[in-house]
């Protein structure tokens, strides 16, 4: 029987906010341990979807400041870029002088 933890936090990976806990319990105490372990953020969108989730679960599961967890592993997410806008902006300044 299902109870209200549950439910996925990881929703690429499926990890559940239950998984995430246990392992925090454990003594893992930052993303990185997090992700080895549950694979949670490791998914198609790398945690873009989950990864201050799991963060703001780790504060407050553990009293660190949010800020504190996020500086300890939590990479922002990288969108790609088309290499045709980079060429219509045209060469910087500092290539200029
Ligand atoms: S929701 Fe966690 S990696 Fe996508």
């Amino acid at each position: 029987m299902a109870n209200d933890k549950d439910f996925f936090i990881c929703r690429c990976e499926e990890v559940t906010l239950r998984e995430i806990e246990e392992v925090i319990d454990e003594g893992y105490h930052t993303i990185d341990d997090v992700k080895r372990i549950t694979r949670a953020g490791m998914g198609l969108c790398q945690g873009r979807s989950c990864g201050k989730v799991i963060a703001r679960i780790i504060s407050q599961k553990t009293g660190k400041p949010l800020e504190e967890v996020l500086q300890t592993g939590y990479r922002f997410p990288v969108r790609t870029e088309k290499l045709k806008a980079l060429e219509e902006e045209g060469p910087s300044d500092a290539e200029n002088n």
